[in-house]
């Protein structure tokens, strides 16, 4: 008999019983939700990880995955989507410098300590946050001034083992400006190297958005293309922690497909461009829209 890494992938047995509690079992424990539109991606992808790993049966992967937090994580490393760039929808990034800076410059100039928060949440290989820094560093006057902290967070280790090199290439800083490059990246070999002022606003950090963890009050979080991969009950909870965690006056930016125009909480969105920001109100903002118009007898 073949050994199993000898096989070819299809010849794997995989039922549907054993691909449904692989199903249940990520998304239990990570939110994200493999759909029909997402089966052929899971198939392939569970097949590949029992070839590279050696199992015979998918049962011998789910019992491995159950037993121990290691198998689990390389299945689930397996099993993300992980497609990213700097500055990935530059619409975002002109919003994020346009509007938001901006304001908060505004807000927190004579604060003492002056703290700009920012979360990436779901941050990949590390090119949102980045981008993030970058931004920050090119439109507030006086950057070395403010004390900017950019939390980065994953559920991947692997992302972010590479997110903490600062090491990028190709199509991956294929949107950076030969400006910006030369302002904040030094060239290495087969690439270029995120200079150590910017890697030094950057925390990065994992975790999973399932269960999610106090992070201090944020002034603007990103959370791009994530939401996407969860449930609509998942979004939801997530979407509300987010309101929770952002100062009035903070900023949520999400991926071009994702809106939050159906849920229950009370952003503001603001339509710049091609992109949707959604605001909180302040206290005074939310106060004045449940107040009866002013002049009514
Ligand atoms: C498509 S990437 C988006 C990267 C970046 N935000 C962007 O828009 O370019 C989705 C990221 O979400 C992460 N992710 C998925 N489920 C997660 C969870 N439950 N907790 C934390 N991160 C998660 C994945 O590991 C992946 O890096």
């Amino acid at each position: 008999m073949k050994a199993a890494n000898e096989r070819q992938i299809t010849e794997l047995e995989l039922s549907e019983h054993e691909l449904s509690e692989i199903r249940m079992l990520i998304e239990e424990r990570t939110g994200i939700c493999f759909d029909k539109s997402r089966e052929r991606f899971l198939v392939t992808r569970v097949r590949e990880h029992l070839q590279a790993r050696g199992f015979e049966r998918g049962t011998d992967l789910l019992r491995a995955a159950r037993k121990s937090n290691v198998e689990y994580e390389e299945l689930l490393e397996r099993l993300l989507t992980q497609e990213t760039t700097f500055f990935r929808y530059p619409a975002v990034y002109e919003a994020f410098q346009k509007r938001a800076l901006p304001e908060l410059h505004i807000k927190k100039f004579w604060k003492n300590p002056r703290t700009l928060r920012v979360w990436s949440a779901g941050c990949s290989t590390g090119e949102e946050p980045y981008s993030i820094a970058i931004t920050v560093a090119d439109t507030l006057s006086f950057a070395d001034a403010w004390n900017v902290e950019i939390l980065a967070t994953d559920v991947s280790r692997v992302a972010l083992k590479q997110s903490e090199t600062g090491r990028y290439s190709g199509r991956s800083i294929s949107s950076v400006s030969e400006a910006q490059l030369a302002a904040h990246f030094s060239p290495v070999k087969n690439g270029q190297q995120v200079k150590p002022r910017l890697r030094k606003m950057v925390n990065f950090t994992q975790m999973n958005l399932a269960s999610t963890v106090y992070v201090g009050r944020m002034d603007v979080i990103f959370c791009m293309n994530v939401l996407i991969y969860f449930s609509e009950q998942r979004r939801r909870s997530l979407v509300q922690h987010f309101y929770n965690t952002l100062e009035p006056g903070g900023y949520l930016f999400l991926g071009h497909s994702e809106s939050i125009s159906k849920m229950p909480v009370k952003f503001q969105a603001i339509v710049l461009n091609d992109c949707i920001l959604y605001r909180k109100p302040t206290a005074e903002e939310l106060q004045k829209s449940h107040s009866p118009t002013e002049g009514r007898s």
